[in-house]
């Protein structure tokens, strides 16, 4: 008997890459292969790339390029390359220039074909290189392999139509699209069913679900979801805070599946910079919705994505998002340094901030984030929380979960725990992280 086919992919980004990373597993396995941990074991390798910084691109242009010797000693091998990357303007053509010996270059409106593309160079050796346009429609026949269990991520939109200024997401994935709720529902009924425990409804503006359309709002179709007989948590992202309703705040208060956890991305404290990054609130309006949050979920805790050295960014502007993030008391945050894409509005403003000063100001931000998550992490030490045991940690010999607000908690446990809800009274709090005991 032959050995079995192995695949291998690499992931570049955000949750929603992670999430099509596992609907190409799906499409592999389907033609035979199975995963493996290594590159130069493997018979296909996928890069799933990210554009969202240039740092991403860049680190798979890396990749990529240290794939030539492996390729030319294994000729038979099959290297595809898909993801937002490729669909940005011209890349496609500079990736197949660049790297020949890619065989396969595909985009993310025809991720789903993937597998013919895969096939077709399999049978009849032919490169094939497709980034096929943003047609409005969505693909509803995907099988991922899912490798988080007891987490599950489920595709409510598609695509975004917010154009902040800095942002290339619009450009490579499309006018926003949604799916509709009975495939949303009949996905999560299926996953409950099959003994996942936590759900993450996935768009890059999960508050304009069903715009334009005769589908429930975004309010509604969590509420159903979180009807669904059996015992799971509910989670959802990105919010974008403009959309962010007080229907949405009474709907997490009265549906106990519903994480009190929410991530708001703000980017900036300022008022000038809100506007020159096309964000469509103030830093007065976010607090605003923070405290319509509050009202109706007092313990909800929030997270939320910054960008320091966006252009024209004085020590002003930066100091207002310091101000914002103490008000906010956030629980974490991704912080980054804004990077510039071609092709979107804020590339072409004046004034770029010197790398040095944008350096500065994400360290001072990192380290006050770290300080807010630290004490917060402080003031869990003799409480008791249920968490969601999601993993192992071998290095420290632990099982690990959430709780329902997003801190993670390690324990010892005899029986593997993995997919189990677990009481632990915390016992140490170091760093982020707490350490906990079974009770
Ligand atoms: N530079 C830096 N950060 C960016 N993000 C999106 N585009 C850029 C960019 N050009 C960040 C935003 C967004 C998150 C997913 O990525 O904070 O919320
Ligand atoms: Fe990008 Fe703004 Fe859309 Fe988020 S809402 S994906 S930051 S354009």
């Amino acid at each position: 008997m032959s050995e079995k086919k192995r695949f291998h992919i690499v992931t570049y980004g955000c949750q929603m890459n992670v999430h099509e990373s596992e609907k190409i597993a799906g499409m592999l396995s389907e033609l035979g292969y199975t995963n493996c941990d290594e590159m130069e074991s493997a018979d296909v390798v996928v890069f799933n790339t990210c554009c969202i910084r240039e740092n991403a691109e860049n680190h798979a242009f890396g990749n990529i390029g240290m794939l030539k010797k492996l390729k030319a000693d294994k000729k038979d091998m099959i290297i595809a390359v898909g993801g937002c990357l490729t669909q940005q303007m011209g890349k496609a053509e500079n990736l197949h220039d660049k790297f020949p010996y890619v065989d396969v270059i595909f985009g993310t409106h025809n991720l789903h074909k993937l597998k013919d593309y895969i096939l077709l160079k399999r049978t009849q050796k032919k490169a094939v290189i497709n980034i096929e346009d943003d047609d409005g429609s969505i693909f509803e026949g995907d099988n991922p392999l899912r490798t988080s269990y007891p987490n599950a991520w489920v595709n409510i939109t598609y695509g975004c139509n917010n154009f902040c200024s800095y942002c290339i997401v619009p450009y490579v994935r499309g006018r926003e699209r949604s799916r509709k709720a009975q495939n949303i529902i009949a996905e999560v009924e299926e996953l409950v069913k099959q003994g996942y425990k936590e759900i993450t409804l996935l768009g890059q503006n999960v508050n304009s679900y069903g715009n334009g359309t005769d589908e429930p709002s975004f309010p509604e179709l969590l509420e159903r979801i979180a009807n669904i007989e059996g015992k799971f948590r509910l989670r959802f992202m990105t919010s974008h805070p403009k959309d962010f309703s007080e229907e949405l705040a009474k709907v997490i208060a009265r549906n106990s599946k519903i994480c009190h956890c929410v991530h708001l991305p703000v980017q900036s404290g300022s008022n000038e910079i809100l506007k020159a990054m096309n964000r469509k609130y103030t830093a007065e309006d976010y607090l605003e919705k923070i405290e319509i949050l509050k009202k109706y979920v007092p313990d909800c805790t929030v997270t939320t994505d910054l960008i320091v050295g966006f252009p024209n960014e004085t020590e002003e502007d930066f100091e207002a998002t310091l101000n914002l993030v103490k008000k906010v008391g956030y629980s974490s945050a991704f912080t980054f340094v804004y990077s510039k894409r071609d092709g979107t509005v804020a590339a072409k403003m004046p004034n770029q901030i010197p790398e040095d000063i944008s350096k500065r100001r994400i360290m001072k931000l990192v380290e006050l984030v770290n300080s807010l998550t630290r004490e917060q992490s402080a003031s869990y030490v003799g409480k008791a929380v249920e968490i969601l045991c999601e993993d192992y940690d071998k290095k420290k010999g632990m099982y690990c979960g959430r709780d329902e607000y997003g801190r993670m908690c390690y324990f010892e446990s005899e029986n593997n725990a993995i997919g189990e809800f677990v009481n632990l009274k915390i016992t140490k709090a170091n760093g982020i992280s707490l350490y906990g005991e079974r009770i």
